[in-house]
């Protein structure tokens, strides 16, 4: 890979309404689908024109949708890049072409691009905070289920590398607690159900299931389900994401905790973007407060969930 130009990220001109990208990584999932809405209708509360695209799950895809944008002219370009390092390139070659990229949701490899230098910057949850939180609502309420499986997310994505650090290293400091076996589900419902089912066929002994999203939190109720269990008795699941589905679920006692992740970016991008026009400074990180649930409010806050 080329090393990177210590040149500064592009200006963005004073206008009165723009034409920006959203690169969106997928679109199989309420929380994808919550994200693209938020963006598109800030797009159209402003008056600015959305070009948008869906890279179906493929980061090559996304490589050249970056590339279609630059190629249409866009003022600005949204991207949330499915995996930390294949989207590298695209955003080098939005700053080639003078085009400024904000990062939403997902952030890339440090080591090869950096906020304030390549792109704006970075808007999204503080993921690694989100997998301990997780593993600190375990190790208080686990009531002596201690043997984990963990379903990660989208191999090579900044949420599964840093909601696994998170969750490990809380784990790792507390030894009655064990991670039987963690492997990807991808952030997908059908192949999260298919790994649980795999999984506690190979460690009957299992009795909490961490999953990265609330996709994969639902497959496992299934799995837990198909083995004859009973989920929030016998196993207790635990998620990321906090959709409606997965709160009702709290709710029913089906998962025990969540933490959520917000999905609202419109209004905190677009302002970002005027802000970053405007030749204000712009934090290099730009974290969003997520809600946790469980039995204690799950009832209460169902309504606010997206
Ligand atoms: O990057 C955020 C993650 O991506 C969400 O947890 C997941 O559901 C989505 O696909």
């Amino acid at each position: 890979m080329a090393s990177r130009a210590f040149a500064a990220v592009p200006p963005l001109a004073k206008k009165d309404t723009y034409k920006v990208g959203f690169a969106q990584t997928e679109s199989n999932n309420p929380w994808r689908l919550a994200q693209t809405a938020s963006m598109q209708d800030e797009a159209k509360k402003r008056g600015w024109q959305l070009v948008y695209t869906d890279a179906a799950g493929s980061a090559a895809k996304q490589v050249s949708d970056v590339n279609s944008m630059i190629a249409q002219g866009v003022d600005l370009i949204f991207l949330a890049p499915r995996e930390e390092v294949p989207l590298i390139p695209a955003i080098m070659a939005a700053k080639g072409a003078g085009i400024p990229v904000i990062l939403l949701d997902r952030n890339v490899d440090q080591s090869l691009a950096k906020a304030g230098e390549d792109y704006v910057c970075f808007i999204g949850s503080n993921f690694i905070e989100e997998g301990q939180r997780v593993g600190d609502w375990l190790v208080a309420n686990a009531n002596g289920k201690t043997n984990i499986i963990e379903l990660e997310g989208t191999t090579g994505s900044s949420p599964a590398n840093d909601r696994k650090k998170g969750f490990d290293d809380v784990i790792a400091a507390n030894p009655d607690f064990k991670i039987l076996a963690s492997q990807t589900g991808d952030f997908n419902r059908d192949l999260g159900r298919q790994v649980a089912e795999t999984l506690l066929q190979a460690h009957p002994e299992a009795n909490v299931i961490y999953a990265h999203n609330d996709e994969m939190a639902i497959g496992a109720i299934s799995a837990v389900e198909a083995a004859g269990k009973v989920p929030g008795t016998d196993v207790l699941i635990l998620s990321i994401d906090g959709g409606k589905e997965a709160v009702g679920l709290v709710v029913e006692g089906k998962i025990a905790a969540v933490v959520e992740c917000n999905p609202r970016f419109g209004p905190k991008a677009f302002d970002t973007a005027v802000a970053y026009a405007n030749g204000e400074t712009i934090a290099p990180m730009i974290i969003n407060p997520d809600q946790f649930y469980d039995a204690t409010n799950a009832k209460e806050l169902l309504p606010t969930a997206y």
